[in-house]
C-alpha cells in the first residue's frame, strides 16, 4: 500500500517537473486580440533582389532623383517623417506617406485601399504627376537602355519582355520581405513575460480595455478595416481627403480611412493622414477623444506611448544594392521642369 502510494506521488511529481520545464523551454503562446508577425512566404531571392534595386532607383523618376525610398525611407521606419510628402518639383503631396513596413499584412493599399494589393499599388507613384511625374512607357524605355537590368530582368521572369507588370510584380516580392518581427511585444505574445516592463504591460491592458484594439488589432494592430477618422466626435482638418468615399462614392464612407499599422509607430510620426499629430502623445490623446469618448490621465497617455513603443520590431537588415549604370541610350533625366 505505502509503496503504491509513494510510486504514485513520484509518477505525478516527476509529471509534474516534466510538465513544468517544458513549459519554461516552450513558452504558452497567449491569446490575444494582436498576434505576431508571420515569416514572409518562401520568395525567388533573384527577384527580391530586383525588386530591392528598382524601390532604390531613382531613375523611375522624371527628376532621376525621386524613388520609392525618397518617400518610403527604410532608414526611417519606411515613411518620410513629413506632413505630407514632396513630389516632383517640389510639389506639395496631398496625404501623409504611410510606411511600407508590413504593408503586405494590409487588406488593401493606401489610406482609401484604392488598391487591392502592393503589386496593384507599385504603379501607381512612378505615372503620378505629384510624386514620381514618369510615365510607364518611359520607365521601361529607362530600364531598357541599361544593359545590367536587361540582363537582370531575362534571369528572373525567363522572358525578353521587360514590362510594367514584370517591374511591379518584382517591386512588391521585395515589399512583401519588409516585415518587422520580434518586437518586445511579440516577444511578450510569445510567453516572455520579462519582455515588457509594468508600465509598458498597464499600457497594453489600457489598450485593449478601453477599445483601441476594436479597430487596431490583428498582426498588424490595423489594416484590417476602414474606420471613421472621428467616429464619437467629428474630427477637423484643413486637408481635403475624404477617404474611403472617394473609392465607392457612398456618403457614409466620408473620412473612413484604413486603419494605420501601429507596428514601428515610434518610427513614423507625424500622425494621421494629414500629418497633424506630430506625437504619440497627441495622437492616442485624440484618439481616445474622437474614437472613444475617453480622456486619459497624463498618466494613462503615458502608459499607452510607452505600449506602443515596444511595437518597434527588427528593421529590415541588407546591403544597399548597387544599380547598374545608365548608359548613352538611357533617357536624360528632367528635374526642372
Ligand atoms: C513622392 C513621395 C512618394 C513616392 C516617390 C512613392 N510613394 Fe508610396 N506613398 C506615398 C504616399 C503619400 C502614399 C499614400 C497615398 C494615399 O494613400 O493616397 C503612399 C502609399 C504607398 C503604399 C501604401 C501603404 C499602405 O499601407 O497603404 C505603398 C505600399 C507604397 N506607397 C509603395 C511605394 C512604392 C513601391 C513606390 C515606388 C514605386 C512609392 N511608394 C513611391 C508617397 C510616395
Ligand atoms: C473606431 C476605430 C478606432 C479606434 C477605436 C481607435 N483607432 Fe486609432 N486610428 C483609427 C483610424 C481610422 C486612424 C487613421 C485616422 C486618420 O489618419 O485620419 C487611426 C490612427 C491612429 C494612430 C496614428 C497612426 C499613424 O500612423 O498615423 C495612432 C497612434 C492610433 N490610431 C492609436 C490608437 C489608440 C491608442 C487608440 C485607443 C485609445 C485608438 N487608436 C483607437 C481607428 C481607430
Amino acid at each position: 500500500m505505502k509503496t503504491q502510494k509513494l510510486f504514485t506521488w513520484t509518477l505525478c511529481a516527476l509529471a509534474a517537473a516534466a510538465f513544468m520545464s517544458a513549459g519554461s523551454a516552450l513558452a504558452q503562446k497567449r491569446d490575444e486580440p494582436v498576434q505576431t508577425i508571420p515569416a514572409p512566404r518562401n520568395m525567388d531571392p533573384a527577384m527580391v533582389e530586383l525588386g530591392k534595386k528598382l524601390f532604390f532607383d531613382p531613375r523611375l523618376s522624371k527628376s532621376g532623383f525621386i524613388s520609392c525610398n525618397s518617400c518610403h525611407n527604410l532608414s526611417m521606419g519606411g515613411s518620410d517623417n513629413l506632413k505630407t510628402s514632396i513630389g516632383h518639383n517640389w510639389s506639395q503631396g496631398p496625404i501623409n506617406s504611410p510606411t511600407v513596413l508590413n504593408s503586405s499584412l494590409n487588406l488593401a493599399q493606401f489610406w482609401d485601399g484604392r488598391a487591392a494589393t502592393l503589386k496593384e499599388q507599385a504603379g501607381g507613384p512612378i505615372a503620378n504627376p505629384g510624386e514620381m511625374a514618369f510615365t510607364h512607357e518611359l520607365a521601361i524605355d529607362t530600364l531598357k537602355s541599361i544593359p545590367g537590368y536587361v540582363n537582370e530582368f531575362k534571369t528572373v521572369f525567363k522572358s525578353d519582355k521587360l514590362s510594367i507588370d514584370e517591374v511591379t510584380t518584382a517591386i512588391a516580392a521585395f515589399e512583401e520581405t519588409l516585415v518587422t518581427p520580434n518586437s518586445r511585444f511579440d516577444r511578450w505574445l510569445d510567453g516572455d513575460d520579462k519582455a515588457l516592463n509594468k508600465d509598458e504591460l498597464a499600457g497594453y491592458k489600457l489598450f485593449k480595455d478601453s477599445g483601441c484594439v476594436a479597430c487596431h488589432n490583428g498582426p498588424n494592430l490595423g489594416g484590417t478595416s476602414f474606420q471613421k477618422m472621428g467616429l464619437v466626435q467629428p474630427y477637423k482638418t484643413a486637408n481635403t481627403a475624404q477617404g474611403r468615399q472617394e473609392v465607392t462614392g457612398k456618403d457614409a464612407d466620408r473620412l473612413n480611412f484604413k486603419v494605420p499599422t501601429l507596428r514601428n509607430v515610434e518610427l513614423t510620426y507625424p500622425y494621421f493622414h494629414d500629418g497633424e499629430a506630430p506625437t504619440l502623445t497627441v495622437a492616442v490623446d485624440l484618439m481616445g477623444k474622437l474614437q472613444l469618448g475617453r480622456e486619459y490621465t497624463k498618466d494613462e497617455n503615458a502608459k499607452i506611448v510607452a505600449f506602443l513603443k515596444t511595437l518597434t520590431g527588427q528593421q529590415p537588415q541588407f546591403a544597399l544594392p548597387m544599380l547598374p549604370p545608365s548608359t548613352d541610350k538611357t533617357p536624360a533625366p528632367r528635374p526642372f521642369n
